[in-house]
Formats: C-alpha cells, structure tokens, sequence
C-alpha cells in the first residue's frame, strides 16, 4: 500500500461517470490539469500525477507547452508497474503545440516518447493558429511572424492529426480554443470530426453560446480553469478579471454545505454536462474535486442561482498570440461571429 492510500481513502474509478465520445471511447468526467505555471515544479506535478492516479484518477489532461511530460511519463509507468491499473484504464490527452503546426507527426511522437506511451487517448490542437510567444513572456509580447486564423493553414494541421488517427497513434482528436465562427469554416472540411473541444468555462464564464454549439454539434466540451484559477501568477491576472470562488452565489452554496467554494465550482461543471480538469497538487484537493462527480450534486435551484455568475469573465484572453494590426485581445475569440483578419 503507498503513502497516499494510507492517508486518503482511494475512490473507485467505476464510481467516477464519463461521456461516450464519438468514437465510442469514454472520458471521465473530471481529470487531472497538469499545468503548472511557474508555482509548481515539475516533479510536483508529476508526484500529483501519480498519487491521484492511485486515489482513483484516470483522466489526465497534458501538453507539450507545460514541459513536463518526460516527469508525467514516468510517474504514468511507475504506476502501471506498481499494478496500480492498465495503460488501457487511463484516459491521456496531450496537445501540439502552436510552433509545431507543420510538423504534427513528430511533435505528438515526442510527447509518446516522454510520456512512455504507444498511444494518445486524445490529441488536441492547443490552439487554432500557429502563433508561437516563449513560455512564460510578459502579455504585451507581440511576434512579428504571429498571422491571423487561416482555415487552409488550419485544415493542413487537423488533415495531420487526422492521419495519426490512421497510424494508431492517437485514439481521438480535438480541439482548444476555438469559437462558432472557426467550427463553422472547418467543421464542412474534416474527415474525422472532432471528438471534444477545450474550452474556458467556470462560472463567471460559462461560454453558453458555444458550449450549446458543440453539444449540437457531438463534440464534447471539457471545460478548463473550472475554479477559476484563482492562484494563477500574477502576471496572468487582468484588471477587471472576476474571482468565482468570490462571488455571493457560489459563498453562499459553500457556506450552507460546509465546502470549499471549489468544491461547487466542480459540482456546477459535472451538472452543466461538461467534463472538467481542474488542478492541484493537494491530495485533499484533487480528492475532493474527482468525489465532487458522483456525490451531493447541485439542485436545480443552487445549479440555477450560479446562472447569475455569468458576466463574461474570459480569464485567458490569448493576447500573446496576437498579430501586427490587431487592435484587441476579443480579435482572437470571433465575437461578432466574424474571424478578424
Ligand atoms: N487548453 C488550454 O488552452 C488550457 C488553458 C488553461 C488551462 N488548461 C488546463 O486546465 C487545467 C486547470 O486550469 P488551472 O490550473 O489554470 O485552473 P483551475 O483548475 O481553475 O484552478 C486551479 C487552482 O485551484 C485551487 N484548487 C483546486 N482544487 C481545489 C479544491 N478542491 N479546494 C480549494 N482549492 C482548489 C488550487 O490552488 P492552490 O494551488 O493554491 O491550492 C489550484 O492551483 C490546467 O492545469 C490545464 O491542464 C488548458
């Protein structure tokens, strides 16, 4: 028995409930974020990986970007060698990143490499264009090679991820970031539709539009920064960005059951029919987020009042990877149902 199981009682993945995706796969609905900013160490992330995976996590959502896959992947066979469970079990998601659009094949076969697997259960395009800024930049870093969305550049990159499909590499493929106006381009064009789309979504931002879209549309949205990131860095906070764990509604709900206002932000995730990935590196925390999935869920009434949250707090606003013209951050999301040029 390790540490963690002597200290935590373990959940029993069966007891955790998923979406059948398209293909037929299933998705727990809450899995682990690995991002760790630059608050977390890498091997921190990766002790978080393998404990949760032995306190009943299956679902691990990865990227390139956070530059820990090589730790990830070694926690991921320490636990499949301690019999822990099967590669089969596990539900892995990585992510190409925006400097390797050209070169899908080889970015995804180095994150097999780090991550020890022989295949992705999920392979997402991080974001829908090519603008690469370095890990880490001040938010008013411009590239001057950052271009606006091209559908032809796009299609050439998801065409890429379609293929790894066929090669047995990747189970399902997805995409990030992305709004009505560029599903509306791509979607026509696409031989393998995209199985889910991740997404910002917590209370203050609950994205309604889009999220109605894709549930239409098959594509299951996983919903990122559910708590609202509310330790992220400093230099990730904007004027004006609204704290969800803070507002009366969510207070209000945590206070009468005598949880953490994360705990409700979790519980409104799995009611409003998304998957979710929020972070930690705290057992007691990422425990109580995957236990918030099958118990005590919302009511109708608590699930309606945090409709009052919504006051479109977009948290990511992706300014880094604006291009030379661009006025604003909202060129990047489509807003008038346009793609800026
Ligand atoms: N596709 C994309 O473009 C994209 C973008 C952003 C994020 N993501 C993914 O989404 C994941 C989650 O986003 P995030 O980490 O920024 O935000 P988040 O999950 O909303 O917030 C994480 C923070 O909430 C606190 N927390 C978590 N569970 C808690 C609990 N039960 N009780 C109290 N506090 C709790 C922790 O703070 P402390 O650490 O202070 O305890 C943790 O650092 C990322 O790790 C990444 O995998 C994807």
């Amino acid at each position: 028995m390790s540490d963690i199981t002597k200290q935590f009682t373990a959940i029993n993945p069966a007891d955790v409930p998923s979406k059948v995706l398209r293909s037929g796969d299933k998705l727990p609905t809450v899995g682990l974020g690995t991002f760790g900013s630059d608050r977390f160490t890498h091997d921190e992330v990766a002790a978080a990986v393998k404990d949760a995976i032995r306190l009943g996590y299956r679902h691990i959502d990865c990227a390139a970007v956070y530059g820990n896959e090589k730790q990830i992947g070694q926690a991921i066979k320490e636990v499949i060698d301690e019999g822990v469970c099967t590669r089969e079990e596990l539900f892995i998601t990585g992510k190409v990143w925006n400097d390797r659009h050209r070169e899908v094949e080889k970015a995804c076969q180095e994150s097999l490499d780090d991550l020890q697997l022989s295949y992705l259960d999920m392979y997402l395009i991080h974001w829908p264009f090519p603008n690469y800024h370095a890990p880490g930049c001040d938010g008013d870093a411009r590239n001057p090679d950052s271009k606006p969305f091209s559908v032809d550049e796009f299609m050439d990159t998801w065409k890429q991820c379609e293929a790894l499909v066929d090669a047995g590499k990747v189970r399902n493929i997805g995409t990030s970031n992305m709004t009505i106006a560029k599903f509306e381009k791509t979607l026509p064009l696409m031989k393998i539709l995209p199985a889910v789309n991740e997404m910002e979504m917590h209370p203050c931002f609950q994205q309604q539009e889009l999220f109605d879209y894709c549930m239409k549309k098959q594509i299951q949205p996983i919903g990122f920064m559910p708590i609202g990131s509310p330790t992220r860095p400093e230099r990730d906070i904007a004027e004006g960005d609204a704290v969800d764990i803070q507002t009366p509604e969510i207070q209000a709900i945590a206070k009468a059951r005598g949880v953490h206002p994360a705990v409700i932000c979790i519980k409104w995730a799995i009611k409003n029919g998304q998957v979710t990935i929020p972070f930690s590196v705290h057992p007691a925390e990422y425990l109580s987020n995957l236990q918030s999935s099958f118990t005590d869920p919302l009511t109708d009434e608590e699930f309606a009042s945090i409709k009052n949250c919504e006051c479109g707090s977009r948290l990511v606003k992706g300014q880094v990877f604006l291009w030379e013209g661009a006025k604003h951050w909202k060129d990047l999301w489509d807003e008038d149902g346009v793609i800026a040029q």
